[in-house]
């Protein structure tokens, strides 16, 4: 059953007040919820029937102002609950039974290890009691938690502890209140018997905040960075959005099942606990980088999606590309901010863009869904971030503010749209004119821009002519003209911008402003004066707007910009563009049997990069990575996983070995006893380090293997030492199999360390993989209820190209089976597998063939899961 935006109509009831009691059990838990409930119209108007939704749940009683129900005054539907011939206001008493214990969905109450813990965004609450669960039914709740006391010391829910106290039979209570309006989604429960780490935050106006963060005992001293992230967060959020935290206890609770990164109910954030836990010993720099990113996000929710949150899940990316911008911002500003830059997009262009060109492709405001959690996308949170950032551009960091601070004047205690935010920007920005910008909203597909060059000499007259297309893609076979900042640089032959100055301006809105064109139409020419010889161009700079560039220009504009670029992130671009188009033809070799050669001017430029010694070690390290085989996928019309494998491995060996003394060099130089420090140059040491000594590994010397298993020996951090076991693992070194049992003794009581361990293994080529995956199936730290564990066993193995497209048909296979197998537990993470499904149309036909198989299995199979039907139905359409 698909949903509609078109359909979307307000609840014809109201719940304003909701009083929640709990009595904790394993596998029956009592829950007694009583509800204002309130005509939201003219009540003449109404439907008596008042629906409620309801999933997995056991009915016990209901009373309407106190008065219990008769058997024919309600009736249970499918996935509901019809109280029938309702008042204009009563108040809805409902008692009902769970089971959490057998809740290995992940959605609603469910038991996380020893702990109960809740994840009900965006449907989950309908699994802890009958409510109109949907995002603009905004109630204030109360919440009383019974456990017994001695096992579930710890109770809490949303906004503050009202109330405490003893209860027979070992148990105890407390009650909580959280003031604020809130939808159910944003609603909390947690009890277990947690560690505590606490903290405090004085905010802007003096009000002093109670920071907690709860975890699993004996993991509180892996707290710090999470702790330090959170008052950096609330800092930042004063500082650059002025605003305050609202409640006086901020908590955050550590989860090792959870399905997603962390969830920013109210006051209660719960966080699967690979984004909070981290010590050095345990965690990689990229780890550090994710817990302060996680942090930030949710903290950042409480404005971006709690005091204003979303009128229905159509509205998704109003919270999350808001909130995802506003996080990338944050860690831009706390690190450096080009590095930063760079990863996020590294991101989009290897995910979203691979979205927006496959069978799911849709706009980051959906118009239809068969399941709401498939709509958690890279689209909705990155392309919606890159969507926000454009309008950013477009008004400037000052009228971005001035919009903001509209917003939060116009909607606080709102649950609203995409188009009221829009609204907000513009009011507050002279009514500046997005109209042919929220075209991003609804078109879905990544923009194109083909762009020709001309210089006239006489004149000193430098064009540009832009031209942007956008593919079909499912449902939308036309797409309109984008408005889009493009960041445009003239770069002089002594590497100096030239003054942009346009001959002629056609349109009402300014075309350009501070080296940012306004690109409008399907095709248009930009003629710029005063350019005395000819520039070398550079696109999109910054990377202002989230599309491909295909342009007129020679190669050498690649190499000169590597160098030359005033913009740092066009250096970056430009050798990725160049290695891109050269191996792109490599590959096309490869298949034809010619034999491989590498481009003589890009060994030379690569080699400049190497040399280059005031180059940022972390940018240096981005800058020498060659293309992942993903990105170079994205070139093929068909996907040739084969020979991509071997041409990646064919240019990074050639390059190694044409630089093994200077790579060598660096190595040693960075390899160096040194007291450890999560310093942005620290990071950026390892960073590039780690990246040196793969590629002298590459080189097939084995003295590098003995280098790499040293290195594995003796670091004292996990990103050396990950780096080293990844890296020994993937070169099928001799010492491949010893340090796969020494990490594995020394962490197996490390939940998050094994799941490097799995990962490291899943990724590694050759036919060999597959097996040992399957071994590790039934290894003692693989659990198949936990997400995270099935990620980096599984979802790693469906991004190890030459082993899952095994001709063979074995990698499918094996997938197809843990689809659906996971599916029975756990249809959010069972349809993520079934994304990797994704290149599907662009397979060679064998693969093709063998995919197609694979789906209709899946689909063959009787009650498997709405999320799986809707992914690898849209899949096997897309042929
Ligand atoms: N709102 C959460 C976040 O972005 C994500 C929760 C999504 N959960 C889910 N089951 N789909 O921080
Ligand atoms: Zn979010």
């Amino acid at each position: 059953q698909t949903i509609f935006l078109k359909d979307y109509t307000p609840s014809d009831y109201l719940i304003s007040k909701i009083h929640l009691t709990f009595d904790l059990d394993d596998t029956n838990t009592q829950v007694i919820s009583k509800m204002n409930v309130s005509a939201n119209y003219d009540f003449k108007s109404l439907k008596r029937d008042l629906v409620l939704n309801g999933e997995e749940l056991t009915l016990n009683k209901i009373f309407v102002d106190g008065v219990e129900l008769g058997a024919d005054q309600y009736e249970l539907i499918e996935d509901g609950l019809v109280i029938k011939e309702v008042k204009e206001e009563f108040i809805l008493e409902i008692h009902n039974t769970i089971n959490p214990l057998a809740n290995k969905a992940l959605d609603g109450l469910y038991k996380s290890g020893s702990i109960f813990c809740t994840q009900n965004e965006p449907e989950g609450f309908r699994r802890i009691t009958y409510f109109i669960d949907r995002p603009d039914i905004m109630a204030v709740y109360t919440t009383k938690v019974i456990a017994d006391k001695a096992k579930y010391p710890v109770l809490l829910s949303n906004g503050n502890p009202i109330d405490s106290g003893d209860l027979e039979g070992g148990k105890h209570f407390v009650e909580w209140l959280d003031p604020f309006v809130k939808p159910s989604y944003l609603y909390a429960l947690v009890a277990g018997d947690l560690g505590l780490v606490q903290d405090e935050f004085t905010t802007m106006s003096g009000r002093k905040i109670d920071l907690r963060i709860y975890v699993d005992k004996g993991n509180e001293s892996k707290c710090d960075h999470a702790m330090e992230s959170l008052k950096n967060s609330m800092r930042w959020d004063e500082e650059v959005y002025g605003r305050e935290y609202d409640l006086d206890i901020y908590m955050i609770v550590a989860v090792d099942a959870f399905n997603m990164g962390a969830m920013e109910n109210k006051g209660l954030n719960i966080f699967n606990s690979a984004y909070v836990l981290a010590d050095p010993k345990t965690a990689t720099d990229s780890n550090f980088f994710g817990v302060e990113g996680v942090i930030g996000h949710e903290y950042f929710h409480n404005w971006t999606g709690n005091r204003i949150t979303c009128r229905d899940w159509f509205q998704l990316t109003l919270k999350e590309g808001l909130t995802v911008f506003r996080d990338q911002e944050f860690s831009s500003d706390m690190n450096s901010r080009v590095v930063n830059r760079i990863a996020n997009i590294k991101t989009l262009k290897s995910r979203q863009f691979v979205e927006d060109a496959g069978p799911t492709a849709h706009p980051i405001k959906p118009s239809s869904y068969i399941e709401i959690n498939n709509f958690y996308t890279m689209t909705i949170y990155e392309k919606g971030s890159e969507v926000i950032r454009m309008i950013h551009t477009l008004l400037g960091a000052d009228g971005f503010r001035k919009g903001t601070d509209k917003y939060f004047e116009l909607f606080d205690g709102q649950a609203v749209t995409t188009e009221d935010f829009i609204h907000a920007m513009s009011v507050a920005n002279d009514n500046y004119d997005f109209t042919q910008f929220k075209n991003w909203y609804h078109q879905a597909g990544t923009p194109m821009l083909d762009i020709k060059t001309s210089y006239n000499e006489a004149a000193k007259e430098y064009s540009i002519t832009v031209t942007q297309s956008c593919k079909p893609t499912p449902g939308q076979d036309e797409k309109k003209p984008y408005h889009m900042p493009f960041g445009l640089g003239l770069v002089s032959k002594d590497g100096a911008d030239f003054p942009l100055k346009l001959k002629e301006v056609f349109t009402a809105q300014p075309q350009i402003e501070e080296n940012i064109l306004h690109l409008t139409q399907e095709s248009e020419t930009f003629t710029f004066t005063g350019i005395d010889h000819e520039p070398v161009p550079s696109f999109n700079r910054g990377f202002s707007a989230p599309v491909n560039l295909k342009s007129d220009r020679p190669l050498s504009d690649f190499v000169f910009l590597m160098a030359n670029d005033n913009d740092e992130y066009n250096r970056y671009e430009s050798a990725q563009a160049l290695a891109i188009e050269l191996m792109s033809c490599l590959v096309k070799d490869a298949a034809n049997g010619v034999p491989l050669k590498l481009d003589a001017p890009f060994i030379k430029a690569y080699g400049e990069l190497i040399k280059d010694e005031s180059l940022d070690n972390s940018f240096k390290a981005l800058i020498l990575d060659i293309p992942s085989e993903g990105i170079l996928h994205q070139a093929q019309d068909v996907v040739d996983f084969e020979n991509t494998f071997k041409v990646r491995k064919f240019v990074k060996e050639t390059l190694a070995k044409t630089y093994e003394q200077e790579l060598s060099a660096i190595y040693d130089s960075l390899n160096v006893d040194k007291e450890y420090s999560l310093s942005p140059e620290a990071m950026g040491e390892r960073e590039l380090k780690n990246l040196v000594l793969g590629l002298l590994l590459s080189t097939g010397n084995s003295k590098y293997d003995d280098l790499a298993y040293e290195q594995f020996v003796k670091a004292t951090n996990m990103t050396d030492e990950f780096a080293a076991l990844t890296m020994i693992i993937h070169s099928d070194s001799k010492y491949a199999d010893e340090v796969i049992e020494k990490f594995f003794i020394k962490w197996k009581h490390e939940t998050l360390v094994m799941q490097k361990w799995l990962t490291a293994q899943a990724s590694a080529r050759g036919e060999k993989t597959l097996g040992r995956v399957k071994e590790l199936l039934s290894n003692e730290v693989y659990d198949k209820s936990v997400p995270n564990l099935v990620r980096s066993l599984i979802g790693t193995f469906t991004a190890n190209y030459t082993e899952f497209h095994n001709t063979s048909g074995v990698g499918y296979e094996f997938i197809t089976n843990q689809i659906i197998d996971i599916d029975k537990l756990n249809p959010q993470m069972a349809s993520r597998l079934a994304g990797s499904f994704k290149d599907y149309k662009r397979l060679p036909s064998d693969l093709k063939a063998l995919v197609k198989t694979s789906l209709e299995r899946i689909l063959a199979e009787k009650d498997i899961s709405r999320n799986v039907y809707e992914i690898v139905s849209k899949t096997h359409a897309d042929s």
